[in-house]
């Protein structure tokens, strides 16, 4: 710790912090613009200006940029010196010489930094009395807006967007003070985390284009907290809500997981929500029907014969729970195919096994070796991590140059001939982490599996050695080996997405070859597919013939294997589904209660390091439709005459259930948890009543719902004093409208939220008992006339919810199938032509350099025929030409 004095007052602050950082840890006000927790300081805008003296016989001081300063011990500064105030104003008069008055029609007013700022500088009236600089603005794509008049050239964007994004088609463009952040053309923002624009930019210039359409003032929002529902990593959010309309999400701070950001995906991929297809009411064989009746209807179905329950990895650990308790644990079954529950039971054996990190720790990994994922597209947030694990060991490096990790400019000046890796890649096609690997291999999931074995072997002998391997890849399975094997903080990375448990288990071996610092972390399909596996037996394709199926928020169909899942279906005589929006399993079904989407409902998620997450109501949406857990309570109680379980209830019930399940309470806070006797306010204090809107019917302000299940209420009653994490539901403090304002909410700046922690690790790993696995694919060898078929995944179209949102289906690629060049050629197939598989399935080729010769890649969530992934397709012909391969 170091003692530093501000404004006459001592004050201990953590070492090797600048200035400003250390007095905001200390709660004290202090302007800033170009600085960021994420990313450092590059003294640019001069608005964090302090008086800094050498002595305490300096009475003049001198003039100091706080983010620049080291917090050293026995430095002596003053914020509140008037030379300091009088700079920090004359910026912020500078920065509003060209600034717009516009703050009425601004998106970002009332939540903005730069209004924050103005009142905190003092700087009230404005007296430039002529033109302002004008901008043309451009057309982003469907999820950014654009106002370049409202820029006050802090650089936060482009340093976000290309130094820790990767992004290359955004800059700054210009000279003097005519510069312009933004394309080169029209176009939209390529880089998967362009929404985080949104939170970055200090002013208005970048706005959420998808919540312009329903536009809701911060202080208007009803908010909850709760996680995101599109990867298996678990991001935590703030979705806000109003007049029962979801209409924005907006990052929920993690120290552990996310941090201050989140992927387009999880961002903009909410509004499916209040999606047109949605379900509403309970209805059998087509016609609309009270809940009463259907829940009766359900309970005499449980009576007849044999009922199967199929889960879902997307619903809740409490709705899977429900649906379990309610058929018994025989008739449960995975709702995903039998493949791909026996990568889900594999994946869960190795958490036990090997230690996996958070998304954190794996940003702070120092050596990386990515075994058949592509991560930007499968979870997003962690290539975001990967980008900076690169620069870790270069950092390590500069430690005897004595520059702190926060002096941006001159650590990036410092790395510049060695900034990236060790990254290596294995993956089916290209990814978009390749610009930064070290190395990158693209082969079939058996080749890159034996890529994996070998490393394992050269690392310890013991591992079994792969005797077919490419002689040519030798030397990268040294270097791979050399990179982890040297490393403090090596990560193997990999998953369920390649479809292949071999390629797993490889990356298994790599970890257990590396001793105690053996580190795994896999990506699982859906936001719930480990607390499902958790909880799960066998997939939907080895259930039985049954009576009644109830299928629990799934769409069978896109995880499972058509034919198997028809014959569960179609054998069955009622077919009962819960879910929200229509699609193929609903259209099949005989009876459909209507479920509530993540913003209407509590659950918890189980994430991909195992790590159990809450997350709450925003909203009760005016219909019957609600939380699916629900529902199955509501028929239990009502086959056994027992009072359903309220939300308390069932956690303990869960956490009863099992020993894995035992610490899930502790993931928040039980429903009778209150701050000084108070619940949280869902809606801020200065939430604008619906009096008018409701006027032609009544002028009073309805009473708010009861939630009786959780500490939050749906009202603006409540405490004032900042929650426990879990429960963190908006960030404000006095002075501090803008998103900013979760300095006020961290123990330290950039350090884990006040309060107990966010979430709970359900298991951690047992590292003394392994043995390596010893079964090696064959080398994949391509065939004549056949070629095996790869997944191929998008941030944007592959998952089945987000896909589903209009902005996200706007970037979403065309159905195509991809060939290597080379493949196309011997078939005669050229960019775009039609390509029939299996005489069943049409669709565009697309030209792929990096897929291996002999596979097909084909866009999962895009078409149908995700059955046939893995498997080795025997005709492939263009349209209008002759079988090419009748044998
Ligand atoms: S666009 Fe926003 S983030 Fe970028 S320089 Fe201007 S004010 Fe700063
Ligand atoms: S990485 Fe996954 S969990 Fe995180 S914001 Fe993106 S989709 Fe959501
Ligand atoms: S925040 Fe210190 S110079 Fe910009």
């Amino acid at each position: 710790m170091a003692t530093i004095t501000i404004d006459g007052k001592a004050y201990e602050v953590k070492d090797g912090q600048n200035l400003l950082q250390a007095a905001l840890s200390q709660g004290l006000n202090l302007p800033y613009f170009c600085w960021h927790p994420a990313l450092g300081s590059v003294g640019a805008c001069r608005q964090c200006a302090v008086k800094q003296y050498k002595d305490e016989n300096d009475k003049n001081g001198r003039l100091v940029m706080a983010c620049m300063t080291p917090a050293k011990d026995g430095s002596r500064f003053a914020i509140k010196e008037p030379n300091a105030q009088e700079f920090r104003s004359a910026v912020t008069e500078w920065l509003m010489v060209n600034h717009p008055h516009d703050c009425p029609v601004c998106d970002e007013g009332g939540e903005c930094h730069l209004q924050d700022m103005v009142v905190m500088t003092g700087h009230n009236y404005r007296e430039f009395r002529f033109n302002k600089r004008t901008h043309r603005n451009q057309d982003l794509g469907p999820f950014i807006n654009h106002e370049m008049n409202r820029c006050i050239s802090c650089y936060r964007c482009t340093r976000f967007y290309r130094e820790y994004a990767g992004g290359r088609d955004f800059n700054v463009f210009g000279m003097h003070d005519h510069v312009y952040f933004g394309r080169y053309e029209d176009g939209p923002l390529e880089n998967e985390f362009s929404g985080n624009l949104v939170e970055i930019c200090p002013t208005g210039v970048f706005t959420d284009k998808t919540e312009k359409q329903h536009f809701t003032r911060k202080w208007d929002l009803q908010t909850a907290p709760s996680i995101c529902h599109g990867c298996s990593l678990g991001c935590n959010i703030i979705p806000g809500a109003r007049s029962g309309m979801l209409r924005r999400i907006r990052n929920r701070y993690n120290y552990d997981i996310n941090g201050y950001f989140l992927c387009d995906r999880g961002r903009f991929g909410y509004e499916y929500v209040n999606s047109e297809r949605r379900i509403w009411q309970a209805r059998m064989n087509g016609e609309v029907v009270e809940p009463e009746v259907a829940i009766n209807h359900v309970v005499k179905r449980l009576q007849t014969g044999r009922t199967i329950g199929i889960g879902s990895p997307r619903a809740s650990l409490e709705s899977n729970f429900a649906l379990r308790r309610l058929v018994g644990q025989e008739n449960f079954y995975m709702g995903i195919s039998k493949h791909g529950a026996k990568l889900m039971k594999t994946a869960v054996s190795l958490l036990q096994h090997i230690p996996t990190p958070s998304l954190r720790q794996i940003g702070e990994a120092d050596a990386v070796f990515i075994l058949g994922e592509d991560v930007t597209n499968t979870a997003p947030m962690m290539a975001l991590a990967l980008r900076q694990s690169v620069r870790q060991q270069a950092m390590d490096q500069i430690t005897p140059l004595n520059i702190p990790p926060w002096q941006d400019m001159a650590v990036r000046e410092a790395l510049q001939n060695d900034p990236n890796g060790p990254l290596f890649i294995g993956s089916l096609p290209h990814t978009r982490l390749d610009d930064i690997a070290t190395y990158t291999y693209h082969a079939a999931p058996a080749d890159l599996a034996q890529l994996g074995f070998a490393v394992a072997h050269t690392l310890d002998d013991s591992a079994p050695a792969v005797t077919d391997l490419d002689p040519e890849l030798s030397g990268l399975v040294n270097k791979i080996a050399q990179a982890l094997g040297t490393a403090k903080r090596p990560l193997i990375v990999s998953g369920v997405s390649s479809g292949s448990e071999a390629v797993m288990q490889a990356a298994a071996n790599v970890a257990f070859a590396l001793g105690e610092n053996g580190r795994l972390s896999l990506i699982f399909y859906a936001a719930n597919s480990l607390g499902a596996a958790l909880l799960g037996n066998n997939s939907v394709e080895e259930a039985p013939e049954a009576d009644t199926v109830i299928v629990l928020e799934n769409d069978v169909r896109h995880w499972a294997v058509e034919t198997a899942v028809s014959n569960t279906l179609d054998a069955a005589k009622q077919v009962i589904v819960l879910d929200y929006l229509e699609n193929d399993t609903t259209a099949q079904a005989d009876v459909v209660l209507p479920g509530a989407a993540f913003a209407e409902a509590d659950g918890t998620l189980v994430n991909n390091e195992g790590r159990a997450q809450r997350f709450y109501q925003v909203y009760k949406p005016e219909s019957e439709a609600q939380a699916s857990w629900r529902w199955l309570e509501a028929i239990r109680a009502a086959q056994t005459e027992a009072a359903p379980s309220d939300w308390d209830g069932l956690v303990m019930d869960i956490a009863a259930s099992d020993p894995i399940f035992a610490d899930l309470p502790q993931d928040a806070p039980l429903a009778t948890f209150r701050v000084n006797g108070q619940k949280i306010a869902r809606q801020p204090m200065r939430y604008s009543g619906h009096t008018s809107i409701h006027a032609d019917r009544s002028v009073s302000e309805p009473p708010p719902t009861a939630d009786p299940d959780t500490p939050l209420a749906f009202s603006m009653e409540g405490s004032e004093q900042q929650p426990p994490a879990a429960l963190v539901n908006r960030y404000w403090a006095p002075g501090w409208n803008s998103v900013q304002s979760l300095n006020r909410f961290q123990e330290e700046i950039g350090g884990p939220l006040r309060g107990d922690s966010e979430g709970v690790r359900l298991f951690t790993a047992v590292t003394d008992d392994h043995a390596y696995f010893r079964t090696i694919p064959l080398a994949f060898s391509a065939e004549d006339n056949t070629w095996r078929v790869l997944p191929i995944y998008h941030i944007f179209g592959s998952e089945e919810l987000s896909a589903q949102s209009p902005a996200i289906a706007a970037r979403a690629p065309q159905p195509y199938l991809a060939l290597n060049p080379d493949d196309a050629a011997k078939l005669e197939l050229v960019e775009g032509e039609t390509a029939v598989l299996n005489q069943t399935l049409s669709l565009p080729v697309k030209l792929l350099h990096s897929l291996p010769k002999g596979t097909i890649g084909l866009p999962i969530g895009l078409s149908s025929g995700a059955e046939l992934v893995g498997k080795d397709v025997q005709i492939l012909q263009s349209k209008n030409r002759t079988q090419m391969n009748a044998d």
